[in-house]
């Protein structure tokens, strides 16, 4: 075997079946074989160079590592284009006058399943999937992937798969010609080929690549069979319908949008014609802040799962789980599928049977919505044991409580944990509000004590917020980031505070939605400008969903804040009314029997009473003003929870609003927003709000903006 090929991460060599007529372009680019400036122009010279040499008959691009080429490089995300761009590389490659097959496994995606796509053949492992996850980061495939696609799935399986990003096993496309060979992962041979023997799989599927290039030779199958040269089959499909649903499902995203425009547009363009309009439009949302935002998500989150300890975290395998209520339960589901054994403990034996009740139901919803198999939900449930004798607590790895919110129970029973658990137990509490450190001072291993905090409905949510107290070791922080990357949660480490990030930053905007309440803005606008504007739901219906009476008596167990007048009050006569919510069929909506939320008089003339007895004078608010004061509510409180160093860094805000609160994950975060907004914009409209929002001088609610913190924003 000999490397003809100088460049560093993509080799050449070649087969020794077929008298060397084989040659295989290796491209080695940990972690994810991304198409960096070095991977395109490596491909290109091999290509041209392979095309040259007389021995070679057929072309294999294959990748070293975990994957097959992942995409394009994040890495050079916001820096200029090099040459060769990868139009011009696919193109390339589709040109070539032998037949280039692709080796897939892991995950082929966006660019790089747009080169498999400019392959004249594909091999995959069974295990392999494929998919153009463009839209998840604000864009539309740009090397192809709308008209090759297009091309051999047909236009209604290319936009399902372009709109919704998934990444898809390529056994899905065993009826089409996507693939032409799926090699079985798991078997020891191939039929028709020497016996593979103990090899691992990437062997295996070059044994099976190199087979099928044999055979192409032997057969003399040696024209290059191009998906470009293939018409689009467009006639019978519905475009109109189609264009419905996607906008529809969109809700606001500019790609997916997008993606339909140019499949409906290039269905009977040639390729060139279809890709230089799919490259306009790749170019357009390149430029667009949705895309900014959306790359910024995806870099912030990778981010967040960085910790600055090296700390080796310890081997979690037995986990008990206090309380078998709904966030108990949510939680001991989420343990379960993640293949951890659970110990759930309860008080009494009937709601600890309850408890396992609503576990095995949280399985058998996952199974009858598709999320899996009944086999793998039994497999689940087997790691599943409950008691109400704290003593099968003793050998767990981990214990973790969500019992009531009171703190002198948690001290308590963190107190009893400590006499019952082996020396290296992990203590987890889930309260969503209360003083870790107040707990961790009541106990006699303080270290081992880490707030780990779900959202509800546990088994679903993605954030996790991993509270570091001032006495938890490196160790054990390691540990709990360590176990939400098992649990597949988004986690983000935070500081003690009243509510830690997330939930202190929802106070403050929960706080200037109810002042708004009182100034004048309604309901039913507050609700539609803030989800008009993108919020997965309206703060207030989100206050009826959850109960009123849960937010109320959290807060009425701190002092009341006597700065701030109308401090929750809007949610203070909710309660006093007995407008708990959905659940009293009253909040602040009605509701009728089919649970449909409807305009309540009665709450417009409760607030307007209740301004009136305050003082508050009301006024009419514009949409906009209401987005303005919610969105600079949260830019404010985040700025102090990073001037407090609550977080680690700007971006694990965003984080925590996107997958805790229904942030639309195509403004970024509330600090991108702000980051968007520029320096200007935002010190001004912070200063005005001060000032026209200002009754003291002390002006708690919107302090004087740190222009130290601020800077790190931008
Ligand atoms: N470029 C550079 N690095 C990448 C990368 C990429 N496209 N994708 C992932 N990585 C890096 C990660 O940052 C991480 O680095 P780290 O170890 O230093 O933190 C490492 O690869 C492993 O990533 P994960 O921890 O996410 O590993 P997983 O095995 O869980 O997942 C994956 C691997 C499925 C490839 C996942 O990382 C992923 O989905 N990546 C994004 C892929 C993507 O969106 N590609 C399309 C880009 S758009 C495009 O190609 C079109 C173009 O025309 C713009």
């Amino acid at each position: 075997m000999t490397n003809e090929n100088p460049n560093p991460v993509v080799n050449v060599n070649f087969s020794t079946r077929s008298n060397g007529a084989i040659a295989i372009i290796s491209i080695n680019y940990p972690p994810v074989n991304a198409l960096s400036g070095q991977v395109r122009s490596g491909l290109v010279n091999a290509i041209e160079s392979l095309e040259n040499n007389d021995k070679v008959k057929v072309i294999i691009i294959r990748c070293q590592g975990k994957t097959f080429i992942a995409g394009a490089d994040i890495k050079e995300f916001g820096k200029p284009a090099t040459e060769p761009f990868l139009p011009d590389v696919v193109n390339r490659i589709e040109a070539c006058t032998k037949p280039v097959i692709a080796a897939l496994f892991g995950t082929s995606l966006g660019g790089g399943f747009e080169v498999a796509l400019s392959c004249h053949y594909r091999v995959a492992l069974s295990t392999a999937k494929v998919g153009l996850p463009e839209v998840n980061l604000g864009l539309i495939p740009g090397a192809g992937g709308t008209q090759r696609l297009m091309r051999i799935l047909g236009p209604e399986k290319s936009l399902e798969m372009i709109t919704s990003g998934r990444h898809i096993n390529v056994k899905s496309f065993a009826d089409s010609s996507l693939i032409d060979v799926i090699v079985e992962d798991g078997q020891s041979g191939l039929t028709g080929l020497d016996k593979v023997g103990t090899v691992d799989k990437i062997d295996k599927l070059d044994e099976a690549t190199i087979a099928f290039a044999s055979q192409l030779i032997e057969t003399n199958h040696l024209t290059p069979k191009r998906i470009g040269d293939l018409p689009v089959d467009g006639a019978a499909f519905n475009w109109q319908q189609a264009k419905v649903a996607i906008t529809k499902k969109a809700r606001g995203k500019l790609a997916p949008v997008v993606a339909f425009d140019v499949l409906e547009k290039t269905q009977a363009m040639n390729i060139s014609n279809g890709m230089a309009y799919e490259r306009e439009q790749f170019l357009m949302l390149r430029a667009s802040p949705q895309s900014a935002a959306l790359i910024h998500a995806f870099g912030a989150e990778k981010k967040a799962a960085k910790i600055s300890n090296t700390a080796t975290p310890l081997k979690v395998t037995n986990v008990g789980i206090i309380g078998g209520g709904n966030m108990g339960s949510g939680i001991a589901t989420s343990f379960l599928s993640a293949n951890f054994k659970v110990q759930l403990i309860e008080q009494t034996n009937e709601a600890l049977e309850a408890g396992l009740i609503r576990i095995k139901n949280n399985f058998s919803n996952n199974v009858k919505r598709g999320r899996m198999s009944q086999q793998a939900a039994d497999s689940c449930i087997a790691n599943l044991s409950g008691s109400i004798d704290y003593q099968a607590l003793a050998d767990c790895d981990l214990v973790l409580e969500a019992v009531f919110e009171n703190i002198d129970v948690k001290k308590e029973l963190f107190k009893k944990l400590t006499e019952i658990c082996k020396p290296t137990t992990v203590f987890a509490t889930n309260t969503s509000y209360l003083d870790i450190n107040a707990i961790a001072q009541s106990i006699s291993r303080p270290e081992q004590l880490v707030g780990m905090h779900f959202f509800s409905p546990a088994n679903i949510m993605k954030l996790l917020e991993v509270v570091q107290a001032d006495k938890t070791s490196e160790q054990v922080i390691a540990t709990a980031m360590q176990v939400g990357k098992q649990l597949k949660k988004v986690s983000v480490l935070v500081g003690v505070c009243f509510g830690f990030a997330g939930n202190r930053m929802y106070t403050r905007y929960g706080r200037e939605i109810q002042q708004m309440l009182l100034e004048g803005a309604k309901v039913e606008q507050i609700d539609n400008a803030m989800t008009n504007w993108g919020m997965a739901m309206g703060p207030l219906a989100v206050q009826d969903l959850s109960g009123i009476d849960i937010g109320h008596s959290a807060r009425s167990a701190q002092p009341f804040p006597e700065h701030d007048k109308g401090y929750f009050r809007a949610a203070a006569t909710m309660v006093e009314a007995n407008r708990l919510g959905r659940k009293t069929k009253a909040g602040f909506y009605d509701y009728d029997e089919i649970g449909k939320k409807q305009f309540s008089s009665i709450v417009q003339s409760l607030l307007e009473q209740k301004a009136k007895s305050l003082n508050i004078k009301q006024v009419t608010f514009s949409d906009e003003q209401i987005v303005q004061r919610a969105l600079f509510a949260l830019i404010s409180e985040g700025l102090a929870l990073l001037k407090e160093g609550i977080v680690q860094r700007v971006s694990d805000i965003d984080v925590i609003w996107l997958h805790g609160y229904g942030f639309p994950r195509y403004k970024g975060g509330p600090m991108f927003q702000a980051k968007q907004l520029g320096r200007d914009v935002v010190k001004q409209q912070l200063t005005e709000l001060r000032e026209s929002l200002a009754k003291d001088k002390a002006n708690k609610i919107w302090p004087e903006v740190d222009m130290e913190v601020f800077q790190t924003l931008f």
